[in-house]
């Protein structure tokens, strides 16, 4: 972990990039996915609504970013 990296799970000393590791990186796509990779909201569970809403963010980036790639790929069939 660096220094300046933003902690989502103090028990477990989970950086908010590691959790976007394990979805980017190890194709974490459920919480117990994360929770397996990282241990991020194995102990307290006191971070598991902002882990959750990372993971839901980003599933939804990666959604909008997919049904871009995929009109791209139409487009680009069309020339
Ligand atoms: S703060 Fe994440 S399990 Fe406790």
């Amino acid at each position: 972990m660096k220094k300046n990296e933003k902690i989502i799970c103090h028990c477990n000393g989970v950086s908010e990039q590691a959790v976007l590791k394990s979805i980017y990186q190890n194709g974490a796509f459920e919480m117990h996915d994360i929770q397996r990779l990282t241990l991020a909201s194995t102990s307290c569970r006191r971070c598991f609504t902002q882990v959750e809403e990372i993971l839901v963010s980003e599933l939804d980036k990666l959604k909008v970013n997919g049904v871009q790639l995929k009109i791209d790929f139409m487009e680009s069939k069309k020339r």
